[in-house]
């Protein structure tokens, strides 16, 4: 195959290839919703995912995935997939943002993907958790994450043209946030508790319209890269600071030389100049229906985007499972 003239962009689009990803996984980790077994859900989606993926035209390297070779055997750090030299990707996956919730049946758990070229999403390793903030596009350059939580919501305020009260911030229901809901309610805001996902809440707080105004709180650093994937898309803004969970990881990550006071912004997280993102709701939440199975097939509801244009697609797939069975390799 003939190498493009250029590497700076990404001349196919990936979006449906994208979505037969996620929901490949959705179909797959769906069926062990609510049986208990968060690992069952986990490698489901990630088998789908890794087949799916191997059959795209690229060359794409998971940088944000399950973990180092030896822990997981699947979609590792390093991993190459596809089925072409170019173009060149860079691939961060969370196969089921929500692992808990599909294994108890409760919402809004997402199958999610992101592509950007080759070298656009690099964030330290070392520290996996990473305190966030997010906005849509009305209030971008509005936030900082280095300012106390009244200051961050009386600007959100004035850039969104509505009083504090009528701010609503989205934040995963853990004691470290203790402080930080207690600050929220002091600054007269109010606050949306979930249980898990992230990434899904990322992406609400930074969607035009949405009830939900920003993310605020501490979640996995490898979520803060998809979700700003998908932020580069819907052109909101987030920020991003490492935080390490004990005295041990905070060693470990100054002897590695990472500069725990950065502050990582939207295009740091996930750069490049055409970002692909698509998500599958696993169980149905408020951006995506969850999966539903019916005799012979099942319904999927995806999102898709692209940040060079900025288009946002809903994608309502009916998927026949006696056809599909047929598209198996013989055995
Ligand atoms: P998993 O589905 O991989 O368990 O992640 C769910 C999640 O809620 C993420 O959305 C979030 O970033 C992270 O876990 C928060 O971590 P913790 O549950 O350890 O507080």
């Amino acid at each position: 195959m003939t190498p493009p003239a250029t590497n700076a962009r990404i001349d196919q689009h990936f979006g449906i290839d994208l979505v037969r990803v996620t929901e490949a996984a959705a179909l797959a980790a769906g069926r062990y919703m609510g049986m208990g077994d968060k690992n069952m859900v986990d490698q489901a989606a990630v088998d789908a995912m890794r087949s799916t993926l191997s059959t795209i035209q690229m060359e794409g390297i998971v940088v944000i995935g399950e973990g180092e070779k030896d822990e997981a055997p699947m979609l590792y750090i390093g991993e190459k997939l596809g089925a072409a030299e170019y173009p060149k990707v860079d691939i961060a996956v969370d196969p089921i943002d929500g692992t808990t919730l599909t294994s108890k049946g409760l919402p809004g758990a997402i199958a999610a993907i992101a592509v950007s070229l080759r070298g656009t999403m690099r964030v330290p390793r070392e520290v996996v958790y990473m305190d966030k903030l997010a906005v849509n596009k009305d209030a971008r350059g509005a936030i900082d994450i280095n300012a106390s939580v009244a200051e961050n919501l009386k600007n959100i305020a004035k850039a969104k043209k509505k009083p504090v009260q009528e701010i609503i911030v989205i934040v995963l229901d853990r004691p470290r946030h203790d402080k930080l809901i207690a600050d929220i309610r002091a600054a007269g805001a109010r606050v949306r508790l979930i249980s898990d996902g992230d990434i899904a809440a990322a992406i609400h707080a930074a969607t035009p319209g949405s009830p939900i105004d920003v993310l605020m709180g501490i979640g996995g650093t490898p979520e803060a890269v998809v979700a700003a994937a998908a932020i580069r898309c819907v052109g909101g803004e987030i920020q991003g600071k490492l935080w390490p969970k004990d005295d041990k990881e905070r060693q470990k990550a100054i002897a590695a030389g990472v500069d725990l006071s950065k502050v990582y912004s939207t295009e740091e997280l996930c750069g490049g100049d055409d970002v692909y993102f698509a998500a599958t709701g696993v169980t149905g939440g408020d951006m995506l229906k969850g999966v539903r199975y019916f005799t012979g097939g099942a319904e999927t509801h995806s999102i898709v985007m692209r940040s060079r244009t900025g288009t946002v697609r809903w994608v309502d797939a009916l998927h026949d499972f006696t056809r599909m069975d047929k598209m198996k390799p013989r055995k």
